[in-house]
């Protein structure tokens, strides 16, 4: 993961750099520097942590130490070493002269360190990015030529990076260059930009390019120029960025997580609007690339994804198999990959994804692409590494989403996939009454969960009552076993309480030895099929003194005596209500992080994007 920033032009460089890496840290927080060029001198800051150490450091320099016009930053998720100092980006050579900043992982940077040791390279850290500086540095003492220093270094390079790299002797460039991590460059007027993402400079411009992989870009203020990997000189395909400026605002709520959380009826609103009229007119889904007679031929689906996202994926597969009797298997992008996976050109390969960036999910798309399947896209990101592979692109439009632990985005997938599944169904003429039951229920969706962000409450009292177990395990059974999935993923994830899901059939089949008063179980029961199974394992767990917790949208005698606390939703068909129950799981685990006083939207080791395998 981690972001990157560049600046060169007629600013201060650290102004834009520390402003765009602000907008970035969702790529990573363990660390953050910068380094800033200028008259022959390279000046590195660097602090443990997040961002705002850097700032704090910053803010203690003489003027004339930070008002370079040239100048790199980064923010990190550790991958190789620890989240220290030493391991902070900026990495530099023997003399320092040269400075890198670096995304991705370098893959042989164990077979290229021995050998520059041997050359005389005196490594300080224990990241796999110092061997990239070393190996640039080497080159440009041949050369005395950064541009083509980096162009001979990278063909020695394997894995994934981006990076941008300056040298003290030329601070009027920044060489950057891009395989399989994300880069884009944004064109000013006497001023350029290098970032990993949109965000960090859209307040600055609406142009850009995205550097496409095995490309090596020189930055200069007044120029940009591009080379392919075979070192020519190739002409630059400037786009309009798709963003208008991002006001990162909480909105009075106390954290960004808790806002996305309340955001959600609106998102469901604007996932509908222009597809969903109605129960009785067909879901109109233009995104879709595929003919009917395409659509009929499909006979597998396949859906690959990465945490939260991979949970909206399992809730699609028993939409899809309900509605249009098409098998679907559901799997985690880093298991999709290094495997023969069956699939051909009836095969439909949905790849779904928040940032449209996550590295396993792009390799596991590239995999599918090769077998002819179609790729269809559902992502947050419409101009995303991933979207430009896409047959079919279905974006998700639940707005930017700031905190780490994904919400509105689940919400906004979960939509989308009930979509498209009603949207097959009807081009596979199915005349299912369940169909009209589904779109009503969709259609009310946004007032039901209305109703349980209003009154919040009891789910905060539980919040506070249960804060201070350490484990916790969620049971449910059918549609909703991934929503137990994801319940106990969002509070591991922002409390770090050992929180894991179960089917609740498999309970006893292991996890019940552990139950006793110390572990609370979180049921999701709906009135539906399995009903009264989800009771039953209630029951088995309440034999074994557990504290039982009930989310439910049924009010039964039964639950009296059986649970110690109940949380009712509003009334919903079992097959929508994941869409209900996931909102006070997810309102339980933000309480249950805000009392305990954890950081709720940067947990620790976490990242909200992750581009490395
Ligand atoms: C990271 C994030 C999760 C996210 C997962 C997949 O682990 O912390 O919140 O669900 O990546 O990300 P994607 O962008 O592909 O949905």
């Amino acid at each position: 993961m981690c972001g990157i920033v560049g600046y060169i032009g007629k600013k201060r460089a650290v102004d834009v750099i520390l402003k765009g890496l602000s907008y970035l840290e969702y790529r990573g927080y363990d660390s953050a520097g910068i380094a800033l060029i200028s008259d022959n001198s390279a000046r590195i800051f660097k602090a443990p942590g997040k961002l705002s150490n850097l700032k704090e450091i910053l803010c203690l320099q003489k003027e004339s130490d930070i008002n370079a016009t040239t100048g790199i930053g980064h923010t990190r998720w550790a991958t190789h070493g620890l989240p220290t100092e030493i391991n902070a980006h900026p990495h530099t050579c023997n003399c320092k002269s040269l400075t890198i900043v670096h995304n991705g992982i370098i893959e042989n940077y164990k077979d290229l360190k021995p050998v520059l040791e041997k050359k005389g390279c005196k490594f300080l850290s224990q990241t796999d990015t110092e061997v990239a500086a070393h190996l640039i540095a080497h080159e440009f003492n041949e050369t005395k030529d950064l541009l083509k220093a980096v162009q001979s270094a990278v063909k020695k390079l394997k894995g994934a990076y981006a990076f941008c790299v300056t040298h003290k002797s030329m601070p009027d460039r920044i060489i950057a260059a891009r395989k399989n991590a994300p880069l884009i460059i944004g064109v000013g007027e006497g001023e350029n930009f290098i970032a990993s993402d949109i965000p960090a400079i859209i307040e600055y411009t609406k142009k850009a390019i995205y550097l496409s992989d095995n490309q090596v870009a020189e930055i200069k203020a007044e120029s940009i120029k591009i080379y392919d990997e075979n070192d020519n000189l190739i002409a630059n395909k400037v786009e309009n960025l798709p963003f208008e400026p991002i006001a990162l605002s909480k909105m009075g709520y106390k954290h960004f997580m808790l806002k996305e959380i309340h955001e959600q009826p609106d998102v469901v609103r604007n996932v509908l609007v222009d597809k969903l009229h109605d129960e009785d007119t067909a879901v109109v889904l233009d995104d879709v690339q595929l003919t009917k007679d395409e659509l009929e031929k499909i006979n597998r689906i396949q859906i690959i994804a990465c945490g939260t996202s991979l949970h909206a994926g399992l809730v699609g597969k028993y939409v899809f198999e309900e509605l249009t009797g098409i098998p679907v298997d559901v799997e985690a992008s880093s298991e999709y990959i290094y495997r023969n996976t069956i699939a051909d050109e009836n095969t439909l390969v949905i790849g779904i994804s928040q940032s449209g960036e996550t590295a396993d999910t792009i390799t596991a798309i590239k995999q599918a692409k090769d077998k002819n399947s179609h790729i269809l896209i559902i992502t947050n990101r419409k101009d995303s590494a991933m979207a430009r592979l896409a047959d079919s692109l279905l974006p998700i439009n639940a707005g930017i989403e700031v905190s780490v632990a994904a919400t509105k985005s689940y919400m906004a997938q979960l939509l989308s996939l009930y979509l498209l599944a009603i949207y097959f169904a009807e081009n596979k003429n199915s005349k299912n009454s369940l169909i009209k039951d589904i779109k009503k229920e969709l259609l009310t969706l946004p007032s039901k969960l209305e109703a349980i962000l209003n009154d919040t409450k009891n789910i905060e009292n539980i919040a506070k009552k249960y804060s201070s177990y350490k484990n916790f395990i969620f049971i449910a059974r059918g549609i909703n076993y991934p929503s137990a999935l994801e319940g106990a993923l969002k509070l591991k994830e922002i409390s770090y309480i050992n929180a894991t899901g179960y089917p609740a059939g498999e309970l006893k089949h292991g996890p019940i030895a552990m139950l006793d008063e110390t572990m609370p179980v979180l049921a999701i029961l709906n009135e539906g099929i399995v009903y009264d199974k989800v009771l039953s394992n209630c029951e088995e767990a309440k034999a074994r003194q557990a504290k039982l917790i009930g989310v439910t949208n049924f009010i039964d005698e039964k639950h009296k005596n059986l649970f110690d606390d109940t949380v009712i939703i509003p009334e919903i068909k079992d097959i929508v209500s994941p869409a209900l129950n996931i909102v006070v799981l997810q309102l339980l685990a933000y309480h249950i992080s805000e009392y305990l006083g954890k950081d709720v939207d940067q947990p620790r080791n976490l990242a909200k994007s992750v581009t490395v395998e």
